[in-house]
């Protein structure tokens, strides 16, 4: 089957932070297993290059813009492959071919666009329009990025939200467009009932840098009708057919974005014609020490010194196993380097060297295990399966560990080094039964972490050799 995956998008006004890699590890797990599972997958990651606060941002950098945003780009880009996320295909908002074909994506809508004033308020840090009610609830400042609206008046586009709202809504209640996890689905459906159509345009006198508007010198798009667009462009639409790839099969965004998704991306889809994404994956925010990322509170943390710091195994491990797939989950220093010691290297790690150590000792090689068919009754069993399937990653790798586990106390329980003494053939079939669990458990772990590949080296290799270098070296003692 094809399989299609999307991540959102990063604005490229700063760097990398570490709740951007949440889109990426996501998509790239769940990439990884279908891929596992026999899909063709393609993979689709990139940059948001246009809009209000990348402008003001060059602007006060004193840096042309383009060269600000491929400095940007390229530091999204070096921090996407340090994850190890296996994409197909980069996208920027800035590319030529975008360019075009966002503009022919407009001309489809003609239909559903009208030009009205817009007189309200505008949040710059969301990139979004903001109601009077919102205004009001809030007042007058923006809970996600604590500053006041800006008061806007202007001449723009609109895009008549109106004429899907009920199709949308249909398809969200019979998960048509399946919203992950459930309860953010009520939470979009309230938002909808409410939506009033949306400003698709800037005038150039507020804004210059962004798609032009085809026909009209004076707007360029609005940066969310240019941005969404990405997911069909990089396909390759209008301009090749992209029915082999779209639907997505799965669209991969943080909470504060999941709005734009559910409710203008779908219209827009619509309004060209084209089927709504399978499934919208949500994902909550990494928090430190309990609270919001960020530089007024001083509590940043940054990705690259996580990454550097035990290894890009140990990252991935933290983020599935102990940042929730769903909702807000925390990061601390403290956490990172307990879940490292005690369940990487302890579990896993130890796990791995004893037991190929003691296979090496007791003349355990690739043809012993064939024989005893370890190999070929690998397999990924129906319950991981479901987890998987329902983008339940956390569950997902904690059954796994399970498994882990379950080795190990096995190899305590039998003690194969006593039994080796007494009963040398005997302790062969024991370590055959256990390489063939401990390689069982593994590959569930593969899609999460690639260490997993290298076990599975190390179990089927000629003759099997204990890692020279522990997979994860201690860090503590305990
Ligand atoms: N440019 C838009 C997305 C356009 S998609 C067509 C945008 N960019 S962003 O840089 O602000 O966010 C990119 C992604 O990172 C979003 O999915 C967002 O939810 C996610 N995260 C940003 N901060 C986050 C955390 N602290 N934790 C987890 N994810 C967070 O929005």
């Amino acid at each position: 089957m094809k399989t299609y995956i999307t991540t959102a998008i990063p604005y490229v006004n700063g760097a990398p932070h570490l709740g951007h890699a949440e889109d990426y590890l996501l998509a790239d797990i769940y990439s990884r297993y279908m891929t596992m599972r026999g899909n063709e997958v393609r993979f689709q990651v990139g940059t948001d290059e246009h809009g209000n606060k990348i402008e003001k941002k060059a602007n006060e950098l004193n840096i042309e813009i383009k060269d600000y945003v491929d400095q940007n780009s390229q530091k999204f880009r070096n921090f996407i492959e340090k994850l190890g996320v296996k994409y197909t295909d980069f996208i920027r908002t800035t590319d030529e071919a975008h360019v075009a074909r966002v503009q022919k994506v407009w001309e489809k809508l003609k239909d559903h666009i009208y030009k009205s004033d817009y007189e309200g308020w505008y949040c710059e840090g969301c990139e979004r329009f903001i109601t009077d009610n919102e205004y009001k609830e809030t007042d007058g400042v923006c809970p996600d990025h604590q500053k006041p609206y800006t008061k806007l008046s202007e001449s723009n586009y609109y895009f008549r939200l109106a004429d899907f709202k009920d199709e949308i809504r249909q398809k969200i209640e019979l998960d048509k467009l399946r919203i992950l996890p459930e309860f953010r689905k009520n939470e979009v459906l309230k938002l909808l009932a409410d939506a009033p159509d949306v400003s698709i345009s800037r005038p150039t006198s507020h804004l210059k840098w962004g798609v032009p508007v085809p026909g009209d010198d004076s707007q360029v798009m609005y940066v969310w009708m240019d941005a969404l667009s990405n997911y069909i462009t990089v396909l390759g639409y209008p301009d090749q057919d992209i029915s082999d790839f779209w639907p997505a099969t799965v669209q991969v965004v943080g909470k504060d974005i999941l709005r734009f998704h559910a409710i203008l991306w779908p219209a827009i889809l619509l309004g060209l014609g084209l089927p709504l994404p399978k499934t919208l994956l949500c994902h909550g925010f990494i928090l430190s020490n309990g609270q919001k990322m960020s530089k007024s509170i001083g509590n940043v943390v940054d990705p690259i010194e996580v990454l550097d710091k035990h290894g890009l195994d140990a990252f991935r491990y933290y983020f599935s196993r102990h940042i929730d797939t769903f909702v807000d989950s925390d990061f601390t220093w403290d956490k990172y380097e307990n879940a490292y010691n005690n369940e990487l290297a302890n579990d896993y790690g130890n796990l791995v060297q004893r037991l190929s150590n003691l296979c090496n000792k007791n003349d355990i090689d690739r043809a012993f295990l064939d024989s005893h068919s370890v190999y070929s009754s690998i397999k990924l069993d129906d319950k991981y399966c479901a987890l998987m399937d329902k983008f339940e990653f956390t569950n997902a790798i904690e059954y796994a560990w399970k498994k882990i586990q379950d080795v190990n106390r096995h190899i305590e329980e039998t003690k194969p080094w006593s039994v080796a003494k007494e009963n040398p053939d005997e302790a062969k079939e024991l370590l055959a039964t256990l390489a063939g669990e401990l390689l069982n458990a593994n590959e569930l772990l593969k899609p999460f972490l690639p260490a997993a590949e290298r076990v599975s080296e190390i179990f089927s290799a000629e003759k099997i050799e204990p890692p020279k270098v522990p997979l994860f070296p201690k860090t503590l003692a305990n």
